[in-house]
């Protein structure tokens, strides 16, 4: 019980990594929010944890609305008082080469990869700074590091919740407050489905642990980061990629 009295909201928790992590923080004991777009997805997995005797609850909110994320701020410290840990895991992809991305195609994915990082720790970080505790948790990606054929916008996006981490690191660290970032590799995720087959196999041959990533390995890696065994870790990028880059 890792994470026994703590509330976690997680954004994105409706599907793929965030609804492995939803399960996982609420058999740790954590009280666990799933904030999400997707309403059906989103209660379908509350529906479950709550069969398993946890504390769950569900909001609407598109992260890329900042008025949706304020109301789902105040929602969620209405019901539990406090959020102890924010996982800013939603994210979107949409590829294109330089040449042929559209405008429209650039500004969504930054409207919800990196303004909807940017509002949703905005809303919370207030009741975290009165409390003086709080572990904010945002999900970068080794695109963002490296780079990626065809994600101009996605890397842009990583690469700037790699930078805001670290100022939080720095700004937030003297509150109490850390801030951590997780860097997946390739997670079989419905957005890794929507990559072509041949690229996929020419990853695999890359990737030293010669599998794709499973939900659950960023799951546990969150787990670490929200847990008070990372109390001392504080503006980081952890990587989850099997050894993809070295
Ligand atoms: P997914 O597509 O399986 O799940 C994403 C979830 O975010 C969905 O439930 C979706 O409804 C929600 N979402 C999307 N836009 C939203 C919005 N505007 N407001 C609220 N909720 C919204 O994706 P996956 O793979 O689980 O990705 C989770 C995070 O991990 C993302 O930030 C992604 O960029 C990152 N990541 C994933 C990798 C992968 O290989 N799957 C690799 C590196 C990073």
């Amino acid at each position: 019980m890792r994470l026994q009295g703590r509330t976690a909201l997680i954004t994105g928790g409706a599907a793929g990594i965030g609804r492995e992590t939803a399960a996982l923080f609420a058999q740790e004991g954590a009280r666990v929010i799933v904030a999400d777009y997707n309403k059906q997805q989103g209660e379908e997995a509350i529906q479950a944890l709550l069969q398993k005797g946890a504390d769950a609850h569900f909001i609407e909110v598109d992260v890329s609305d900042s008025g949706s994320v304020t109301k789902m701020a105040a929602e969620a410290l209405a019901r539990y008082g406090a959020v102890d840990v924010l996982i800013n895991n939603a994210g979107i992809t949409q590829d294109r080469t330089l040449a042929k991305m559209t405008e429209e195609e650039w500004h969504r994915v930054i409207q919800v990869n990196l303004n909807g990082v940017f509002y949703c720790t905005k809303a919370l970080v207030h009741s975290m700074i009165e409390r003086g505790s709080g572990k904010i948790i945002s999900t970068a990606s080794i695109v963002g590091v490296h780079g990626n054929i065809g994600q101009t916008n996605y890397a842009a996006t990583k690469a700037g919740i790699i930078g805001m981490t670290k100022t939080w690191a720095k700004e937030l660290g003297p509150k109490g407050i850390q801030a951590n970032a997780v860097a997946p590799g390739f997670i079989e995720t419905g957005m890794v489905a929507n990559m072509p087959e041949k690229v996929v196999q020419q990853m695999l041959e890359k990737i030293p642990l010669r599998r794709l990533g499973r939900p659950m390995d960023v799951a546990n890696a969150y787990l670490f980061l929200a847990s008070s065994e990372s109390d001392y870790v504080n503006g980081t990028v952890l990587e989850v990629n099997g050894g993809l880059v070295i």
